[in-house]
């Protein structure tokens, strides 16, 4: 195999060395092109651009796999616990007992969160998006946490750092919710798993406890799991350029949660289930959504398909789409919205625009429905996401800051007005 790449230019060759990862994947090292021949390159979307060397998570678009620290996600979603799974990614080995023991014990007696930030969530109008909310909760964590301002000056910094997101993410996310809806905020109990926990703040009043359903906390574990890192992608990315900079870890993750609120990107699962209600009120007829998806004058997108990296499957839509029907039939529940998903995946699965551009579900394109049964709220769906991508966002953020990577600062092809003078436009 060649371990370089010739660029002729302009009279000149310019060798440029080839990078090849553990899974053979090939990239172009041109950290030096520039200086050598006076070119960059252009890539809107990095679709065709690393912006790194990354050991956490592995993607093969074409085959559909996906494998934390390399472990299959089918395996971890199956056998592991989303704690494990996120100390797996954060620190790049599965945890012993102890290990584990320890982890989910400093995750547990850091939930509570400062009074004072009641003070900052009755500032928020009731119709506040929770992402909104959520955002602007964990930057407000530095002001709380000031040595967390720059962590990495040691590992017990970075530690409790880490360890005051995972815990005080769930209660956050809950009282963002409580607080739109004009209830009592709940506060965490020691005595229960993380996912229950999350589960009984959402949804205990101060009239009557919650005590979550075996089968709802089951499936939201594995969602979790789903969703707990997926390489460069825009949110991850997002927290890495930010981090780039020294930035503190709490304002990097606050910044990857508003990159998520995107509905190209985690907002996808709220757009899916308010477009599969938007086709049912219009009488559920399926081939109409797929021609207006597949029509160029109409902005309408079939939400919950397509992906820059899978072209056959997405895994973890596979996974969720099996959930979906255990946890629904576990639960009683029939969503007629459902047969509507399917009834569109399986028309666009058939249909040349799709098939030709490589469209097919992603992960968003089920979960609304399972997040739906387990009574979350829609407007809550993107905090899910962000709730289990937290683990990948900590762990890339950590990469980066260990690789001492430099701050991030792309190029640009200036395409504006050459030099010129200036001159009174007759502005005074
Ligand atoms: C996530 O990157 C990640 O890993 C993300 C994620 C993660 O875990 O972090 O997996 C989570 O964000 C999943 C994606 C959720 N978003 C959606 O479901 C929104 C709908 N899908 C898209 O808008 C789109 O497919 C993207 C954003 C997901 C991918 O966009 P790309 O790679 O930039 O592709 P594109 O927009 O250039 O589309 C290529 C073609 C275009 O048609 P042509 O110009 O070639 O004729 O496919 C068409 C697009 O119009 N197309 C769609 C479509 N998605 C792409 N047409 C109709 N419906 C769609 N959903």
């Amino acid at each position: 195999m060649s371990d370089f790449a010739e660029l002729h230019f302009e009279g000149e060759v310019y060798k440029l060395p080839v990078v090849e990862g553990t899974e053979n994947e090939k990239a172009l090292d041109i950290s030096k092109m520039r200086g050598q021949s006076g070119l960059i390159t252009i890539d809107p979307g990095y679709k065709n651009t690393g912006s790194t060397e990354s050991a956490i998570t592995f993607l093969d678009g074409e085959k559909g796999i996906l494998r934390y620290r390399g472990y299959p996600i089918e395996q971890l979603a199956e056998k592991s616990s989303f704690l494990e799974v996120a100390y797996l990614i954060i620190y790049g080995e599965l945890p012993n007992a102890e290990e584990l023991k320890k982890w989910e014990t400093e995750i547990t007696y850091h939930t509570l969160i400062h009074e004072d930030f009641k003070v900052l969530l009755e500032g928020f109008p009731s119709n506040a998006h929770p992402m909104g909310v959520l955002s602007s909760c964990v930057t407000a964590l530095t002001a709380f946490y000031p040595d967390s301002l720059d962590p990495v000056r040691s590992k017990d910094e970075v530690r409790i750092s880490i360890v005051r997101l995972m815990a005080k993410l769930p209660t956050l996310a809950s009282w963002a919710y409580k607080n739109e809806i004009g209830q009592p905020l709940l506060y965490p109990k020691n005595n229960m798993d993380y996912a229950s926990n999350f589960l009984r703040m959402m949804f205990a009043t101060p009239a009557e406890d919650f005590t979550p359903d075996p089968v709802v906390v089951s499936a939201l574990s594995t969602l979790l799991i789903l969703h707990a890192d997926h390489e460069q992608n825009c949110s991850t990315s997002t927290v890495r350029i930010v981090g780039s900079s020294h930035a503190s870890l709490y304002a990097s993750v606050s910044a990857g949660i508003n990159a998520l609120w995107g509905p190209l990107h985690g907002g996808a699962n709220q757009a899916v289930i308010e477009m599969l209600e938007a086709i049912k009120a219009d009488g559920g007829d399926a081939d109409k959504y797929l021609a207006k998806a597949k029509d160029k004058d109409d902005p309408f997108r079939l939400m919950g398909f397509g992906h820059r990296v899978y072209k056959n499957f997405d895994p973890r839509a596979r996974i969720i789409k099996k959930a979906a029907d255990d946890v629904l039939g576990k639960l009683g529940v029939n969503d007629p919205i459902l047969e509507i998903a399917k009834k569109l995946e399986e028309a666009a699965l058939v249909d040349p625009y799709f098939v030709e551009r490589k469209l097919y579900p992603n992960v968003d394109f089920y979960s609304g429905i399972i997040y739906r049964a387990l009574g979350i709220p829609t407007n809550m769906f993107t905090v899910m996401f962000a709730l289990g991508r937290l683990p990948g966002w900590i762990g890339q953020w950590k990469e980066m800051r260990e690789n001492n990577e430099p701050i991030g600062r792309p190029r640009q092809v200036y395409t504006g007005e050459n030099e010129r003078d200036y001159k009174d436009v007759g502005s005074r």
